[in-house]
């Protein structure tokens, strides 16, 4: 029988992620040591408090409040980081990866903040840097993009890469799921944005602080990551358009349904030769697509390639085990792949530059003064900037005119600027989505 190796690990964190992958540990090591001949001895564990108790069978003696005694100890040769947020951990993983000890990280905050310093530090000291559990959980999308499709120049990619606001828009289309088509609008509707949210917060889905997930920065940290892999150049964080969801209501939801559109925080990026655009905002897809139809937490990432033709991943985005499953996962792959030249596997073959103006097609929702001519001026300014209506649909308001238009594909600039000369004395903007058609 082939020996089995005993690499020596410390953790930095044991929280919901770390212990999720102790336990992963305790119950599957045996067996990962017969089929992969390794096994993880985990010789310090980096937590808050020491004597807290906790749902783990690590003994007293693993734990420590120092950092220093994971990153310190020359006998320690993989680091796994779960502890979430920027710093100190974005610092923690540079020093580990500096002295050489490679890195398994679930933090795709400290990753795509310090992205270009991590993976120089890794490609300098040949270490390995690690980060699949950062992005989608267990849905192997990293190893996907990196190995399987090297032969690919990848084009377009769609994600609905936040498990929480997928919750919670699929809660505010409850009334909807699994019908054809519904008269939603003026008929029964989903549960209010509020609601959604404290259920997600009831289930432990979303955070007490909901705001990195509902405003879109989550997906925007793992957006900026799965771009630049896909892409092969960096799309730096600070050059995503993101805008969260709340301000969504049931009516939203509830109108896109009629017009056969499901309302996913979506996640896009875009290449065309140099110029890249990445995104993150609510955003109607057409029920017939496959995205559509994923639902409650999970998560999916859709992709196209010029060989591979359209891709999709879909899985669990979230959870201690499913993340646990892509730590353990990762932390095989550093021993199998000799910890060495990790980098390398993510060497960039050029710049971009980030577009800030782009098209889609666009529904409008308003609240428009009840009198004569109110919606040919509004029509005429849309005319005016370009912006070219498909469809328009006007209710019985109390007093007010509830106006609906879905636009031809617009750019992005025109339409703001449209939107920006239709004042109170015409109509109140209530909700302005893209709609993304070209999936
Ligand atoms: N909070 C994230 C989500 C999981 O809801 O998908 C961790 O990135």
């Amino acid at each position: 029988m082939d020996a089995i190796r005993t690499i020596t690990t410390g953790f930095l964190g044991l929280g919901n992620i770390g212990a999720g992958v102790w336990r992963l540990l305790d119950e599957m090591g045996e067996e990962i040591a017969a089929r992969e001949g390794v096994r993880f001895r985990v010789k310090k564990a980096l937590v808050r408090d020491t004597l807290k108790r906790r749902d783990v069978s690590a003994p007293p003696s693993v734990l420590t409040a120092s950092a220093d005694d994971v990153l310190d100890d020359p006998d320690i040769e993989l680091v796994v980081e779960a502890l979430g947020g920027e710093q100190p951990a974005a610092e923690y993983i540079r020093r580990a990866l500096t002295s050489g000890k490679s890195v398994v990280t679930a933090n795709k905050l400290a990753l795509a903040t310090h992205w270009q310093e991590l993976l120089e530090t890794a490609r300098a000291t040949g270490s390995c840097l690690y980060f699949e559990p950062g992005v989608c959980g267990a849905i192997p999308v990293i190893r996907t993009i990196t190995d399987s499709l090297q032969a690919n120049r990848v084009e377009r990619l769609y994600g609905i890469i936040n498990g929480t606001t997928n919750y919670i828009l699929s809660k505010m289309s409850a009334p909807f799921a699994g019908q054809g088509s519904a008269s939603g609008a003026t008929g029964s509707r989903g549960v209010s944005y509020a609601d959604a949210l404290y259920e997600a917060q009831r289930l432990g889905l979303a955070e007490p602080d909901p705001t990195a997930d509902v405003e879109g920065g989550d997906a925007a940290c793992k957006l900026s990551i799965l771009s630049t892999l896909a892409f092969r150049a960096h799309v730096p964080l600070e050059g995503l358009f993101r805008r969260g969801i709340t301000t969504i209501t049931p009516v939203d939801v509830a109108y896109g349904r009629e017009l056969g559109y499901a309302l996913k925080l979506l996640a896009v990026a875009k290449r065309d030769g140099d110029r890249v655009q990445a995104r993150v905002h609510p955003t109607f897809v057409p029920l017939s697509h496959p995205l559509a139809s994923v639902n409650g937490s999970l998560n999916a990432v859709y992709l196209y390639g010029h060989a591979c033709g359209e891709l999709m991943l879909y899985g669990r985005g979230a959870g201690d085990a499913p993340t646990a499953s892509a730590v353990v996962s990762d932390m095989i792959a550093a021993v199998r792949e000799g910890c060495v030249g990790g980098g390398d596997a993510y060497r960039m073959t050029g710049k971009v530059v980030m577009e800030t103006d782009w098209e889609s097609r666009y529904f409008i929702r308003m609240l428009a003064v009840d009198r004569p001519g109110v919606l040919g001026a509004i029509a005429g300014i849309l005319g005016r900037h370009g912006v070219s209506i498909a469809s328009l649909r006007q209710t019985v308001g109390n007093g007010r005119a509830p106006l609906l238009f879905v636009t031809h594909i617009a750019r992005e600039s025109d339409v703001r600027a449209a939107l920006s000369e239709i004042d109170e004395s015409l109509a109140a903007i209530e909700n302005v989505i893209y709609v993304e058609e070209g999936l």
